[in-house]
């Protein structure tokens, strides 16, 4: 019986954040974000403990770790250096091939409802048969997700799993919860670690809330 999110996630409160005077913040983006949801180094060790679950619930055989560029990157590449560690730790053997997609939907904080998918149909019919780990930023509405999960489909993938670092708690959701997930968060637009809002705030590194001066100032 799957279990319920609630019981296997960690939930970053609604009304809690970390005071922005305590944490180092970029000049640049001093009155861009109102908030700190999760530091870098809360990040990095949650990083490190789905890294270790990651490798111990699959075989020795090989699996793409495919990244969902642009903002999946931070994590996809923490994650894999501490797969790496992790695997080391177990004196485990699990071959890695490194993949990228490009997939893109959202302006300013909207989706736009176009999910735009830059695999080619050669590169879609090599993943026949292959072990896919799917590694995203956010899942927020799961529209996205979801239009990249059908895609894959037809394709005969021998397996199919999705990790992302964030959850968003929102009532726009379709139901889509992925395999691993790193945290919930409230419903806010978050940027930092990678995340972005209209290609802004990839450079920070503690995952914020943006306020409504830095909305105003990138929006597009
Ligand atoms: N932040 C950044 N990118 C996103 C978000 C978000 O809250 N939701 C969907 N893509
Ligand atoms: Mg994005």
């Amino acid at each position: 019986m799957p279990m319920n999110p609630s019981q296997w996630i960690d939930v970053v409160e609604d009304k809690f954040n970390y005071n922005l005077d305590h944490f180092v913040i970029p000049d640049h983006y001093q009155d861009d974000v109102k908030s700190i949801l999760i530091p870098h180094g809360l990040i990095m060790d949650r990083i490190a403990k789905l890294a270790q679950i990651i490798t111990s619930e699959y075989d020795n055989e090989r699996i793409t770790v495919c990244c969902v560029l642009k903002g999946g990157h931070q994590f996809f590449s923490d994650l894999i250096n501490y797969m790496k560690k992790a695997l080391n730790k177990q004196g485990k053997t699990l071959p890695m091939t490194l993949d990228f997609v490009r997939v893109k939907s959202y302006e300013n904080d909207q989706s736009t409802g176009d999910v735009r998918i830059s695999w080619t149909e050669k590169e879609l019919k090599e993943l026949k048969g292959k072990n896919l780990l799917l590694v995203e930023d956010i899942i927020d509405t799961g529209n996205t997700m979801k239009k990249l999960l059908a895609t894959l489909e037809k394709y005969e993938l021998k397996s199919l799993k999705v990790a992302s670092l964030l959850l968003k708690k929102t009532p726009l959701s379709c139901g889509y919860v992925p395999d691993y997930v790193g945290f919930a968060v409230p419903d806010l637009f978050v940027v930092g670690y990678c995340l972005d809002y209209n290609d802004i705030f990839r450079d920070l590194d503690h995952i914020c809330a943006i306020s409504d001066v830095g909305k105003e100032k990138y929006s597009v």
